[in-house]
């Protein structure tokens, strides 16, 4: 299948047996990178179910993301290798935050492995670091590539949601539903940090749902000063307990206190996690009340997908092999107002996708009022 990156489009020319080049069998090359979600293997299920049984295609599964590509580390998927891991957490062919372009060598190296194995297309399932690879990968004109959008975090743009949210969503709320009993046996505030490095989704669902006090979140710097004035007045009135939600990347209204510096791990991926731990002990400075901080972390990632995702996952990888079919590439699939589509793979990485001010105004429809109001 011959490939035009300007187009994005692939030859869909008829072969001289008159079938179209769309229609012959592929082979097909998947990955999945950046952190693991909930629902890779879902996604991987559904690719190599309707590649082998509809199109008679082989399809190549690259070990640990992009380093698969640059080390030519694979193994064959079939429908058999893939029995049983609808429901598996984690991904069946690891991940990594390794990239080409990590190496000056990089692309020379994923286009070799492109050779050896003669991939006619690539699917590549990840967040916002991994798919802005792949749209590079794409402008190379190496090969097709089709993104699928991964992350507990939902906040690639172009797709409503992301694959992995609502399971961490579930998780979370599960949790908070635990924690407001605990709460009000021992008069106390509970902050509960999630995830969400530059955007509030998880933190503004998990708030809704779970009956939060309060929700910080990056998209909307909060007053130190305030959230301690609501929280005491609450208490001062009646009510002895409160659960507040903080997203790991919410940040305080600049002036009002710093946040340490982080650390950065070997990929520039910086390491996020204990604000939860800062507000309490700020809260507390400021009203003597007892506080608790509990961090999710990683127990929002690990695991099975809920049913909601199941079926997102089944109906994003039948989408993806389904575009490397029809030939239109360097696109996302993605969701739309509840149905499957594809999106410019460029579009998609464009910029991150933050909460609406709808979902904002309802979250704080929620919140108690300023003690002067
Ligand atoms: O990108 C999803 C995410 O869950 C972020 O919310 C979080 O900051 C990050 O992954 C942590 O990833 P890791 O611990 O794997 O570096």
């Amino acid at each position: 299948m011959s490939y035009d990156p300007s187009t994005g489009k692939s030859n869909t020319a008829k072969s001289n047996t008159g079938r179209s080049l769309g229609d012959k069998s592929l082979r097909v090359g998947i990955l999945t990178g950046g952190g693991d979600c909930p629902g890779l293997n879902a996604v991987i299920r559904a690719v190599v179910r309707k590649a082998e049984r509809e199109y008679g295609d082989s399809v190549i599964g690259f070990k640990d993301g992009w380093k698969g590509l640059l080390e030519n580390e694979s193994r064959l998927l079939d429908i058999e290798s893939l029995r049983g891991t609808l429901p598996r957490g984690g991904t069946i062919i690891g991940t990594s935050r390794v990239q080409p372009y990590m190496f000056e060598d990089g692309v020379a190296r994923v286009s070799d492995t492109v050779r050896r194995h003669s991939l006619d297309a690539l699917i590549v399932i990840g967040g916002e670091g991994t798919l802005s690879v792949a749209y590079e990968i794409h402008k190379e004109g190496i090969l097709p590539v089709i993104g699928v959008p991964k992350t507990i975090d939902n906040d690639i743009a172009c797709t409503e949601m992301t694959f992995g949210f609502q399971t961490a969503v579930q998780i979370a709320v599960d949790a908070i539903d635990r924690l407001h009993t605990t709460a009000e046996s021992h008069h106390r505030v509970m902050i509960v940090e999630v995830m969400g490095r530059h955007v509030g989704h998880i933190a503004t669902w998990t708030g809704i749902a779970g009956g939060a006090t309060m929700i910080l979140v990056p998209e909307q710097p909060f007053d130190i000063n305030e959230v301690a004035s609501i929280l005491q007045h609450r208490h001062e009135t009646n009510r002895y307990a409160s659960v507040v939600v903080v997203a790991e990347g919410a940040q305080p209204i600049p002036g009002t206190f710093e946040l340490p510096d982080k650390e950065v791990d070997e990929y520039g991926h910086v390491k996020l996690g204990g604000i939860g731990s800062i507000i309490a002990s700020e809260l507390e400075k400021r009203t003597g009340m007892d506080t608790r901080v509990t961090v999710l972390g990683h127990i929002q990632r690990g695991g099975t997908p809920n049913a909601f995702d199941r079926v997102l996952c089944s109906r994003f990888g039948v989408a993806a092999i389904d575009a490397v079919h029809e030939g239109v590439m360097g696109e996302m699939v993605a969701l739309q107002s509840g149905n499957i589509t594809k999106v410019p793979l460029g579009d998609a990485v464009a910029g991150l996708k933050g909460i609406t001010d709808e979902l904002w105004q309802t979250a704080k429809v929620f919140f108690p009022p300023l003690p002067s109001d």
